[in-house]
């Protein structure tokens, strides 16, 4: 396993994600254990770009349940459809807040957040999990946060299977 990220292209976020994601793919790629590989991506976001916040939720049944995250103590546990994670699992889709306040039902883990991108993990079809991520300013995700973070989303799906 690598034991360090290089990130050399410091201003452009898309390069910069297609910079890591081999590394993270390297990161994930011997280890059988899900929750240490969640672990060290969530870790691996939030030490390259400085989020405020990143983790997982993952589905339990009828609720999300907080997986491996890097940042200040969240919610354990979120109602499908409840804030920006529930409605990523409801409509399996991504769902990119650039104002928290503006999204209704945000759930204000942390009242220093102030946009948020959440991902779905899907493994045929179905959500297993969603990535979080959250910034302390406003509008803070571009384009290529999202589709970079997507990325992430599909290798969690890819070693899903292969994982307990
Ligand atoms: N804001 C999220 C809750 C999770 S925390 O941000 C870590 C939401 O509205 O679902």
């Amino acid at each position: 396993m690598a034991e360090t990220l290089t990130l050399t292209s410091t201003d452009d976020r898309r390069a910069q994600y297609a910079e890591l994601l081999p590394q993270l793919r390297g990161l994930v790629q011997d280890e059988p254990d899900r929750v240490a590989n969640l672990a060290n991506l969530a870790a691996a976001l939030r030490q390259s770009f400085g989020f405020f916040w990143v983790g997982f939720y993952v589905v339990r049944d009828d609720q999300l349940v907080l997986g491996p995250f890097q940042g200040d103590i969240a919610c354990t546990r979120i109602e499908h459809g409840q804030g920006v994670c529930g409605a990523a699992w409801a409509e399996a889709t991504s769902q990119w807040v650039p104002n928290v306040d503006a999204f209704p039902g945000h759930i204000a883990c942390s009242s220093l957040s102030r946009s948020e991108v959440v991902v779905p993990v899907l493994v045929e079809d179905d959500v297993v999990a969603v990535l979080d991520v959250d910034s302390d300013k406003l509008d803070d995700f571009t384009e290529a946060d999202i589709e970079g973070l997507q990325s992430v989303a599909q290798l969690c799906a890819e070693i899903w299977t292969r994982t307990t």
